[in-house]
């Protein structure tokens, strides 16, 4: 199996110590030194972080109070004013900074391209101009929809310039999924490509647009497209224009608009446990600082790094630490098209030769994707560049880590294992690599600043190594501040569900976890109806919905099954409305109705059609038992509210 157990994980007992030489150079040498950061932030959290906030960043005005807490709603450095595309550009061009790469573009197909600090600012004070022109105003929101190409960083940071609010949908996204989320955030203007490489194929980018034009968020009066692919495409005139037109004549002067602190900086919508994805929202200044100090200190970033985070821009990972937290520190940020495909498996090894590249930051389900393509790939090209390797998006199998280790990092490499959340903005569980022994496995230890427990219901701490619930005790600025229109879901999401006696808010994270003797974390995964497939969060209730608006559809359960290299995969049970028969054609059907209705990465593996399904006497389904059933294990667990027991009989009966 490959989601470690807790077994798998109690045995692990390796500990890898920082070398002697990076630790010496490194930002944190030592865990002396990060015990006492920890506790000086745990003294003082706000003296902690508006020092850091006064030393890392440039402010157009200064806070006039660091935090304002009214629980659960969070400001961080109210009153201050401050720009993050002026801190992620304009800030580093008076200095050696502005003729370095800011970033190393390579596409797919093999082209590449790399602008330094003052070719990105240009382009991006070009682009800011032209979504002026086409009507966005500060305080508007804009809808990026786009394939990894320069563009969708330059979208982003324009955006950011003129203080307009953006939502990047990743590209994986169907029509529909696109729209939903351009009307919750009633997005004036979409920023797309005509497509985008993927595979060897091309996604067409455009086409999905205009379906989900054709369908709705009518708030949507002008699209804006990169030519990337170079397909025919429909222009509707007077809506959608040509970036490549536009930026001619466009100035290359845009000043950063001075935005409170507190201003919304994007919506990124991400699944929970109910049908509707919820609109994330994060602002300008705290989650600026939080993940600039984060990537700072956690992948120990020196001025000559060459560093590279293989993740979409379509994901919160790619928001921080592509785009935001790169830039911000004045790094030299990679940016990749491709993926390994069976054309070219050994990609990515490619690309850190060709480019030397120094810090390398992916996912799990990627590292045992390619464990299964062979060390010979790897093996094959000069890695000897790396100095750190980073992993996020699900808890990593010991033997994954070792690998990674190994035959990437040529046992040389600290592996930072960074957990934490589209919510958290930045990492909050994490290695400083100059400092803490690594256990393949876990997470290690909070960031400074971050009050981190494993508690159970009622917020008493947990000791036993059983675990419980992983929670934050305190805000932190980087932390989401509302669910977009919704700030009671907000409260019910993540403040809610653990009630300590003293009344306090403490923020639940939806995931299981233990500490061991040495207080380090080991995060078990999630504890609600999320599945992480391939290190993506899905609700099985979005699933669900998208399953049961199949008009052949009567009632549908969604369950994850562990996967070797996907971590979990989508199993879904579905009952038939009146006399329609299971067919293997039906089933082909409903997966491509999920995949219309959500995109490619909710597809189930399997649909197993069922006359019932298990629920207890209040008809609340139970998935505990559906679970076992999709992992061919046997029904563990109390079964004694089941409403009808035959029900689980026909099912193992394969129904
Ligand atoms: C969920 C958040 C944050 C960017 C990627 C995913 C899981 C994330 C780890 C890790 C164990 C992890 C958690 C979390 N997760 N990183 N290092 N170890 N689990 O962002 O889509 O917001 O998903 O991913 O379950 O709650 P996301």
């Amino acid at each position: 199996m490959s989601q470690p157990t807790i077994e798998s994980i109690l045995q692990e007992k390796r500990l890898f110590h920082p070398g002697a030489e990076f630790s010496q150079n490194a930002h944190i040498k030592s865990l002396d030194e990060y015990k006492q950061l920890y506790e000086k932030a745990q003294a003082d959290p706000e003296g902690f972080w508006a020092e850091l906030a006064e030393k890392e960043l440039d402010w157009f005005e200064k806070w006039n109070q660091v935090l304002d807490w009214q629980p659960p709603f969070a400001k961080w450095f109210v009153g201050g004013k401050i720009n993050i595309s002026y801190n992620c550009l304009d800030r580093h061009l008076t200095t050696p900074r502005r003729n370095k790469a800011a970033l190393i573009w390579e596409g797919e197909p093999g082209d590449s391209r790399t602008l330094t600090y003052g070719e990105l600012h240009r382009e991006v004070c070009q682009m800011a101009n032209v979504i002026k022109q086409l009507g966005v105003k500060k305080g508007d929101c804009v809808g990026i929809y786009m394939p990894m190409i320069p563009e969708a960083a330059i979208a982003m940071l324009a955006c950011a310039r003129i203080g307009a609010a953006h939502t990047v949908v990743f590209g994986g996204f169907s029509a529909e999924a696109l729209k939903d989320r351009l009307e919750d955030a009633e997005a004036k203007l979409v920023i797309t490509a005509d497509g985008g490489w993927r595979k060897d194929a091309i996604v067409p980018l455009k086409e999905q647009v205009d379906k989900a034009l054709q369908t709705g968020a009518s708030s949507v009066d002008n699209v804006l497209v990169v030519k990337r692919t170079a397909q025919n495409i429909h222009m509707e005139p007077g809506r959608d224009h040509w970036w490549h037109d536009l930026q001619q004549g466009a100035s290359g002067k845009c000043p950063a608009e001075p935005m409170d602190s507190e201003d919304m900086l994007f919506i990124l919508y991400t699944s929970g446990t109910t049908g509707k994805p919820k609109g994330v929202v994060h602002t300008t200044g705290g989650y600026n600082l939080y993940s600039h100090v984060t990537l700072k200190w956690a992948f120990d970033l020196q001025e000559t790094d060459i560093y590279w985070c293989t993740a979409d821009v379509g994901w919160i990972t790619g928001h921080s630490y592509i785009v935001y937290g790169p830039l911000s520190n004045g790094a030299t940020t990679l940016m990749y098209e491709g993926v390994p495909r069976p054309s070219n498996p050994g990609c990515l090894w490619d690309v850190v030769e060709k480019y030397g590249v120094n810090i390398f930051y992916t996912a799990p389900t990627a590292i045992r994707a390619l464990m299964k393509m062979g060390e010979h790939h790897p093996n094959a090209r000069d890695l000897s560049s790396l100095r750190l390797l980073g992993t996020v998006g699900e808890p990593i199998n010991p033997e994954a880590w070792i690998w990674y280790h190994r035959v990437i990092g040529g046992n040389r490499c600290p592996i930072v294992d960074t957990w934490w959340q589209t919510e958290t903005g930045g990492f909050m569980i994490t290695p400083l690599p100059g400092a803490t022994p690594t256990k393949p496995g876990s997470a290690t230890l909070p960031f400074p600043g971050i009050i981190a427990d494993i508690v159970d219901a009622e917020g008493e701490a947990v000791t036993n190594q059983s675990g419980g619930y992983l929670v934050v005790k305190h805000p932190w600025p980087g932390m989401m501040r509302t669910v977009y229109k919704d700030p009671e879901r907000f409260k019910q999401t993540y403040w809610e569900h653990i009630r300590p006696k003293n009344g306090e808010y403490i923020y639940f994270a939806g995931d299981g976890a233990h500490k061991d003797e040495d207080g380090y974390f080991w995060v078990m995964g999630r504890v609600d109806d999320v599945i992480n497939v391939s290190g993506h969060r899905l609700g099985t209730m979005e699933i669900e919905s998208a399953l049961v608006s199949h008009p052949m559809v009567a009632e549908a359960a969604v369950v994850g099954k562990p996967d070797e290299v996907k971590g979990e995969d989508i199993v879904a049970f579905v009952t038939l409305e009146g006399e329609h028969q299971p067919s293997e054609a039906l089933s082909k059907e409903l997966k491509q109705h999920v995949v219309n209705e959500i995109g490619a990465i909710a597809r189930p593996s399997e649909i197993r059609f069922t006359d019932d399904l298990p629920k207890t006497r209040s008809g609340k389904i139970m998935r505990r038992l559906l679970r076992n059933l999709a992992a061919g294990q046997e029904i563990s667990g109390d079964t004694s509210t089941l409403q009808d027991r035959t029900v689980l009989e026909k099912l193992r009966g394969g129904a």
